[in-house]
């Protein structure tokens, strides 16, 4: 019993630095961090209080039930709240959409 229990709380314990330090090196969080990181809350981890406290932090929106690549796609396309119309390469978004859609873990 205990043979299997210690090694499920060895995972629980470092599986989550693991997530975050993968993130770390993400081409999408150096986005985050250059163009939203004035508003929004965009590390792993950080639910809050954004800069600007109408933002969601990114952990956030990354597990509302709603957040899909689709929409977050298509909110990129469109200016929001007051930011400047920040034009993505396909590229850009794409990394942008995967870091976000990654601050979820698995099964959230
Ligand atoms: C000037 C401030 C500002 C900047 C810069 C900014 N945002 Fe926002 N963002 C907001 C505010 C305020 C809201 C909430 C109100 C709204 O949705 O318009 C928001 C909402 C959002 C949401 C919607 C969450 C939902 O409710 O579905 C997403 C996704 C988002 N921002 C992504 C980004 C990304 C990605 C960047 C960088 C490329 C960015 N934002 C830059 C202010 C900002």
């Amino acid at each position: 019993m205990v043979r299997r229990i210690i090694p499920l709380l060895i995972a629980m314990v470092y599986a989550p630095g693991a997530w975050a330090q993968k993130l770390e090196s993400s081409p999408g969080r150096r986005i985050a961090e250059r163009d939203c990181v004035s508003c929004h809350a965009v590390k792993p981890g950080e639910v809050g209080p954004s800069p600007v406290q109408a933002a969601p932090p990114f952990q956030l929106v990354a597990r509302m039930p709603s957040t899909t690549e689709l929409a977050l796609r298509v909110f990129l396309r469109t200016s929001h709240a007051d930011m400047p119309n920040l034009q993505f390469t396909e590229q850009e978004t794409d990394d942008l959409v995967a870091y976000i859609v990654s601050l979820s873990p698995p099964g959230k």
